[in-house]
């Protein structure tokens, strides 16, 4: 069943004399356990305005929001239940840090639910280590780290809450390429080993492309695509009508395309087992070509790999 919203709309104190101004309107979708999905959409368009009504931090001014077909806003629906299951992780998470010790900080969340000290430590742990932040920094300050194990520590925290829903708001924004990547795994392996679902917001279409499997796109309020990746993705001239562009990977495949290289996806994927032998004999032939890692690759190798590492092709 998962999250189901039917007709949300919103509209800010200072929008509420203006009739026809809503920071969100009319937005119908749902979410089911196990989804990774993708937000994207102009600034200003009410992203993060929609996500915060996903853990009752915003309540719509009309429509209806279900949870596992409960009705939330209904009067006794209890939010700190919904806070627990949906987490959403605010873009810059780590300014929230507060407490004197690493461990403490990621306590914080079991420990306002109401468990007692030793089990708080027991998921504070284990948070850290989905994270990969070190056992012997739970003494550190949260404040003396980088940014990107603050980002981390900030993550912890709410995973040590055990949520099934993790929605995030522009979770990569400020990390270096090396943070960006592991913080990216991380979410793959909690959605694909840990079953969480993921919905993030995100401006960086190529990260949306190599993780995402569904796209929902915002325009000036409304939720106007609401697809796979790659059915979003295909629809390039509407997507820069409304200011966003395609992948990168996916403009790069399309010019090879139209270069004569290939003719369509299933195509260039027929291709795989010929480049496999191909490169295998290559390899023998030239291992100290290898060695040294100077051997580029062919126009075919490459166009697989940019298909094997995005979601955003049409099968
Ligand atoms: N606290 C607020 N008070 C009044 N209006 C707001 C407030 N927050 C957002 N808005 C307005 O609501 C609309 C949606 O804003 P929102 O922050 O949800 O957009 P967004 O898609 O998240 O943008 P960005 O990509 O820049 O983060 C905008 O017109 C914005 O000006
Ligand atoms: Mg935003």
């Amino acid at each position: 069943m998962g999250i189901v919203l039917k007709n949300i709309s919103y509209q800010y104190k200072d929008q509420w004399q203006k009739e026809k101004q809503y920071a969100i309107r009319d937005i119908s979708f749902s979410l089911e356990k196990g989804e990774y999905a993708a937000l994207i959409g102009h600034s200003g368009s009410g992203k993060s305005t929609l996500l915060q009504h996903l853990n009752g931090l915003l309540r719509p001014v009309s429509g209806e929001y279900l949870f596992d077909g409960e009705n939330v806003f209904g009067g006794k629906f209890p939010l700190q239940k919904l806070r627990q299951k949906v987490a959403l992780c605010f873009q810059y998470p780590e300014y929230q840090l507060f407490e004197e010790t690493v461990l403490k900080d990621i306590s914080f969340g079991p420990k306002n639910l109401g468990f007692d000290q030793h089990t708080c430590e027991e998921k504070a742990r284990k948070a850290m280590e989905l994270v990969g932040i070190a056992p012997d920094l739970e003494d550190a300050s949260p404040f003396a780290l980088s940014g990107g194990q603050k980002r981390r520590v900030a993550l912890a925290g709410i995973l040590a809450m055990e949520p099934e829903y993790l929605i995030l708001d522009e979770p990569v924004a400020g990390l270096d390429g090396k943070g960006k990547d592991n913080l990216f795994s991380l979410l793959r392996y909690l959605n694909e080993e840990k079953k969480i679902t993921i919905l993030l917001v995100s401006h960086d279409m190529d990260d949306v492309a190599a993780n995402a499997r569904r796209v929902l796109v915002m325009n000036h309020g409304e939720l106007i695509m609401d697809d796979t990746t790659e059915k979003v993705f295909s629809r390039e001239k509407e997507l820069k009508t409304i200011g966003l562009a395609i992948p990168q990977a996916l403009q790069f495949y399309n010019s090879l395309k139209s270069g004569g290289y290939f003719k369509n996806v299933s195509e260039t994927w027929n291709k795989k087992k010929t480049v496999e032998t191909a490169q295998a004999e290559r390899n023998g032939k030239t291992a100290q070509a290898e060695r040294n890692g100077k051997t580029p690759l062919t126009v075919e190798e490459l166009a697989i790999r940019i298909l094997e590492e995005n979601r955003c092709f049409e099968k």
